[in-house]
């Protein structure tokens, strides 16, 4: 069993999966501090009802981005996590903080990275024609929403989604794959070999899962 720090900014459904899976006894993770830079987000109520302590840490309580990941760290440190998971987590980090949890910090994104770094995804999957879409989970690098992919999640675009329904369904896959590259990574599995990740020390086709939703 690992200890787990989540890092949200808003609602946290992505936490709420974590949670769930953990008290399922699902993913050998146990989930230690919540921090949040924002303190109206939704996730703190969901931390709080799970009886998980949580800490808001306000960005705009300090002068630069680094003294702020410093004080995120050092609630981190003390919590004496060993993986650090980014969900939802609206603030870039700084060199400092990604090289302070190097290979124990990971992000979800809602695309098929490398495609659609950055923002508005959906719309912009809808706007190439794109056959398919989905989520990715991976090791966090100082360059945004790059870094080594541990699992996608896709599913395929249809001829009459628009960009809400292709993020509610986006959510129901970050739902299922961030529980299970969490379970992979507490139980050892994950090993990254330059810029890709392998599972069991080869690249699996678990790495890539297809949802019908
Ligand atoms: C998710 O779509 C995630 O991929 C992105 O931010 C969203 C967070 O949603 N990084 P939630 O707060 O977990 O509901």
């Amino acid at each position: 069993m690992i200890n787990a720090a989540v890092l949200i900014s808003g609602s946290g459904s992505n936490l709420q999966a974590l949670i769930d899976q953990s008290a399922a006894g699902e993913m050998p993770a146990k989930i230690k501090l919540v921090i949040s830079n924002n303190p109206d987000a939704f996730g703190l109520e969901r931390a709080k009802q799970a009886g998980i302590p949580s800490i808001v840490v306000r960005h705009t309580d300090f002068n630069s981005r680094e003294e702020f990941d410093r004080a995120m760290s050092y609630h981190l440190d003390q919590a004496k996590v060993d993986l650090v998971i980014l969900a939802g987590f609206m603030r870039i980090l700084s060199e400092f903080f990604v090289e302070n949890f190097q290979e124990r910090l990971i992000n979800i994104h809602p695309s098929l990275l490398p495609k659609f770094p950055g923002t508005n995804t959906h719309s912009r999957v809808l706007e190439a024609g794109e056959e398919w879409h989905g989520a990715s989970i991976h090791f966090v690098v100082p360059e945004v929403d790059a870094g080594p992919i541990i699992l996608q999640g896709r599913i395929k675009v249809r001829e009459n989604d628009t960009a809400e329904s292709l993020q509610q369904r986006v959510h129901k896959v970050e739902h299922q794959i961030y529980p299970l590259a969490v379970s992979w990574f507490a139980a050892n599995r994950l090993t990254i070999s330059g810029e890709r990740v392998l599972l069991d020390d080869e690249i699996s086709a678990e790495q890539l899962q297809t949802f019908e939703l």
